[in-house]
């Protein structure tokens, strides 16, 4: 490959975001920003003619689980071993820190590298969509707003690791909704409102987590469902979302990490789980 995998940095996140949201995807500043934070050795980027033309992040929970996100590659650049590379240098960033178990949410198209690169798959799901008010915008979402305690111990059963670094930085950005059986939150994103990441012990708290968490936006909003979670399903469906895309969950390593889905009403992000 001609270009040079090379270490994202704070300057970049301007061409990165560009990059992302040229190719119709949600995040904004600060999802990039907290990306590096949480991660400032393992995010990497290619550049062509003083431009970002590929990004990809990595996200460690601890030493036994990491996400690769945010695998972009400009259309003018696809087909040269570009996501490869940069899925090469994300497994040697994560192998040389002994993670047991690496995870990703691949689109179709990335699903095509990843499979060639050793991820097999562990359970699919969609995007599901609702479309919101045309008028709404951004400024509508009351930030920061927090009622309760995420629920820790709740969340590492339905996640598999100790996520509570990472669900702090995203607290920070996001408005969060937690009764002791179910906690969810919602950020905003360069075209919709986000619902995630959501738990939940019972579908009836499930259902008065939504409620709280869809009274806070009138935009259009997104929400990644777990399929093998038929409650989260049917809720989806019940709030009048309808799914927009097909994902799937891959991974590699030295042992597949298991979560409770049953738990998981929704993702924090597919870059990051
Ligand atoms: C998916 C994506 C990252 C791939 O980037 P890329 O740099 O073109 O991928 P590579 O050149 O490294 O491809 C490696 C191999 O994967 C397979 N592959 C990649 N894209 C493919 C496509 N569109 N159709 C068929 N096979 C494909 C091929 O086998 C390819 O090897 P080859 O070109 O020698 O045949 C890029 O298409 C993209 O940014 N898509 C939009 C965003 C997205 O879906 N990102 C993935 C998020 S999980």
């Amino acid at each position: 490959m001609k270009h040079k995998v090379r270490p994202l940095t704070s300057e970049d996140i301007p061409g990165a975001l560009a990059l992302c949201q040229m190719s119709g995807w949600n995040q904004l500043t600060t999802d990039w920003d907290r990306l590096l934070k949480h991660e400032p050795q393992g995010c990497f980027a290619v550049e062509a003619n003083r431009e970002i033309i590929a990004t990809v992040t990595t996200t460690c929970y601890g030493r036994d689980l990491a996400w690769i996100g945010m695998m972009l590659v400009h259309e003018n650049y696809r087909r040269q071993g570009i996501a490869g590379a940069l899925i090469a240098k994300c497994l040697e960033h994560l192998r040389s820190r002994n993670i047991r178990c690496i995870k990703l949410d691949a689109t179709p198209a990335g699903k095509l590298v990843y499979s060639q690169m050793g991820f097999r798959d562990e359970w699919s799901f969609h995007r599901w969509k609702r479309d919101g008010d045309s008028e709404a915008t951004r400024r509508n979402l009351n930030l920061g707003t927090v009622h309760g305690e995420w629920n820790h111990e709740l969340d590492q059963i339905a996640f598999g690791v100790d996520r509570r670094e990472w669900l702090n930085r995203l607290a920070a950005h996001s408005c969060s909704v937690n009764y002791k059986e179910g906690c969810g939150m919602i950020r905003e994103g360069h075209l919709a409102s986000y619902i995630g990441p959501m738990i939940a012990g019972t579908a009836k708290t499930a259902a008065q987590v939504i409620d709280a968490l869809l009274l806070i936006t009138s935009r259009t909003t997104f929400w990644d469902v777990p399929q093998p979670n038929q409650d989260a399903v049917a809720l989806a469906e019940e709030n009048g979302f309808q799914p927009v895309r097909d994902l799937t969950r891959m991974w590699t390593g030295v042992e597949l990490i298991p979560c409770d889905l049953s738990l998981q009403y929704a993702l924090s992000d597919p870059g990051t789980g």
